[in-house]
């Protein structure tokens, strides 16, 4: 079977993990992409930390055609998906970072490698800020404090990520500290978006109802970069908004701000 033909019988997120794994990604790639902080596999700690999320759904509300358009920093975007920066893409496809950004206009570009020395501080990003024409986001934010402290900054967002856990070993799971964020940061209007182990509409929807305006995905990216390259990027998203679709008919959600955080119970 070719990986046209194969594309096309991708049902789930999870399925093109294993091909990717399995199949459609070299020794090096599949080294690269999945290594965690010590170890040489991905640590599940974002995508088990999703699981202990229910949703509980609302009745009676016509939800013939629920609309999972909206705006992400005054923008008009057809869902709340976005792509994270991944390094060395051309380790997965040949057309790397140019396949992933046509699979998605949407797309995340990471600071340059000088704000991740560790001598960088708020003085640093504060630099970054003033003198940038473009809107400045802060990925990598986990706690309130430090939400409350780059929107101090000046900051146009924040992307609650702990870098897919790749940094630090036993990391925080990103959907377990989205709330704190959320509500540091509340009064202040700064757009707050989440990313880490995201893999199903579900997960979108729990992450929008805590308070999320958009979710990234790393890894899912690359998995569908390395089995058809811009095309694979692009039916990953559409997987995604599918399945964000019928999560919210069967939750009885119209409207993606009409997901509420009542509607979410932690296991
Ligand atoms: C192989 C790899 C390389 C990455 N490179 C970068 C990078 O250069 N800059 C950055 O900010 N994040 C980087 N990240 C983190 C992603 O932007 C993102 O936060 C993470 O992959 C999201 O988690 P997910 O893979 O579970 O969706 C990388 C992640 C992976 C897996």
């Amino acid at each position: 079977m070719d990986n046209f033909e194969k594309l096309k019988e991708m049902k789930t997120l999870h399925e093109f993990e294993t091909y990717a794994l399995d199949e459609s990604l070299s020794g090096h790639g599949k080294l690269y992409f999945s290594a965690g902080a010590c170890t040489k596999s991905t640590p599940r700690y974002n995508e088990d930390a999703f699981h202990k999320y229910r949703i509980r759904p609302r009745v009676l509300r016509d939800v013939s055609e629920p609309k999972i358009d909206c705006k992400v920093l005054n923008s008009s975007v057809s869902c709340p998906i976005g792509i994270s920066p991944v390094g060395l893409q051309v380790l997965a496809h040949q057309d790397a970072e140019s396949a992933t950004a046509k699979g998605q206009l949407a797309i995340l570009h990471s600071l340059p490698r000088n704000l991740e020395d560790p001598s960088v501080t708020f003085e640093d990003l504060k630099w970054v800020i003033e003198n940038s024409k473009l809107p400045v986001i802060a990925k990598g934010i986990l706690s309130g404090e430090d939400a409350r402290r780059v929107v101090e900054c000046g900051i146009s967002a924040i992307i609650v990520s702990n870098h897919g856990s790749r940094l630090l070993e036993r990391v925080v799971p990103t959907i377990d500290v989205l709330k704190e964020v959320v509500d540091a940061v509340s009064e202040t209007g700064t757009e707050v978006y989440l990313d880490g182990g995201v893999r199903s509409g579900s997960d979108v929807f729990i992450s929008l109802a805590l308070g999320a305006k958009a979710v990234f995905i790393g890894r899912p990216a690359i998995w569908g970069l390395s089995l058809g390259g811009e095309n694979g990027v692009r039916k990953i998203l559409q997987i995604l908004k599918d399945e964000l679709f019928m999560t919210m008919q069967v939750a009885g959600v119209r409207h993606i701000e009409d997901i509420q955080r009542s509607m979410i119970i932690r296991t």
